[in-house]
């Protein structure tokens, strides 16, 4: 009789994702708040001689985590980002990996209008001013700050968040410009079927002439830093920008500058560079006036993070079926 095969979890996720997994296999969560240390994942690894490998973003997982386990047939990420896991090392070692597109790409968008309605209409800094006892009483110019509707929306990648993104413009009759790689036509019909006219701009344009930028690019190498100083500089100084791709798509210290001087208004941010960004960091000091942090919950819907949970135990299955993963990272990578 062959042994059920184990999947190591690295953290508590979803039960509707768990009980999937423990109606096949041995499944070891590590019911820890805090993330495991890369050494800790390759021992529970090696002990268990995992066959399955369920891990977060904030888990590193490159070659010598492939290699703890002889076993191991698949990782499976509760992301739609892999950023985190060695691609080129798991295809060399025939480790499928899986992950979470599509399903979060509606919730992601909401939180990028959460973070953009809160810098202009600066409802943080509101709540805060009530809370310190300030609010004496109404005030003719108290907390003004850009109007959203009408405005213009730049778009850096109109990928599947970016286009759910640009499509919640409608609603407020904003101009739309986007900037890539290349113009994507189909996106752009996409988005003229509900009343959203998508314009393909150059990166300068776009920055120069939107009012409210927000980032949806992959890190990968071409995205680090994609926003620095000169980028910064290029957008105007009442405008915003929002981030709920990766941290290291801005450079923090550029940012850092640029609120501190004044080169644009306001920043909203989802994802940190260092992620977590820690209590005492200079960057909040710019909070709530000019800056908003979230701690990265762009996913971080109830129904959302449940049926991310389901689709990483889909993918946990087939791998160690030896079926074709139902969301493969390197498929999507294209390699
Ligand atoms: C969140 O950032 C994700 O990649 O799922």
């Amino acid at each position: 009789m062959t042994a059920t095969p184990t999947v190591y979890v690295t953290r508590k996720i979803p039960e509707a994702g768990l009980a999937r997994l423990r109606d096949r296999y041995e499944v070891v969560v590590r019911d820890e708040k805090l993330p495991p240390s890369k050494a800790h994942i390759e021992r529970r690894l090696a002990d268990l001689d995992a066959d399955g490998l369920v891990c977060l973003l904030s888990d590193t997982i490159d070659a010598d985590v492939l290699d703890a386990s002889s076993d191991l047939s698949v990782v499976s990420t509760f992301s739609v980002g892999y950023d985190h896991i060695d691609l080129e090392a798991a295809i060399e070692r025939d480790v499928a990996v899986g992950h979470t597109p599509g399903v979060l790409t509606e919730t992601t968008a909401d939180l990028a209008w959460a973070l953009l309605m809160t810098c202009a209409r600066r409802t943080v800094e509101g709540h805060a001013y009530v809370e310190a006892d300030e609010w004496e009483t109404w005030g003719p110019t108290l907390l003004t700050g850009p109007d959203v509707h009408g405005a213009t929306l730049g778009i850096i990648g109109l990928g599947n968040i970016g286009t759910a993104t640009a499509r919640r413009a409608a609603g407020f009759e904003m101009a739309v410009r986007y900037s890539g790689r290349s113009r994507k036509p189909d996106r752009e019909a996409e988005l003229a079927e509900v009343g959203v006219d998508a314009t393909y701009v150059d990166r300068e344009e776009l920055l120069a002439e939107s009012d409210f930028v927000s980032l949806h690019v992959p890190l990968v190498e071409s995205t680090e830093e994609l926003i620095g100083a000169s980028e910064l500089r290029q957008m105007p100084d009442d405008s915003i920008l929002v981030n709920t791709s990766r941290g290291g798509v801005v450079d923090t210290d550029a940012l850092d500058t640029a609120l501190e001087e004044g080169w644009i208004a306001r920043a909203g941010l989802d994802v940190t560079d260092p992620e977590p960004l820690p209590g005492d960091h200079p960057l909040l000091r710019h909070a709530p006036s000019r800056l908003v942090v979230t701690p990265h919950i762009g996913s971080a819907s109830i129904g959302t993070r449940d049926r991310m949970a389901e689709m990483v135990a889909a993918c946990t299955e087939a791998g160690i079926e030896g079926e074709p993963l139902p969301h493969s990272a390197r498929q999507d990578a294209g390699l």
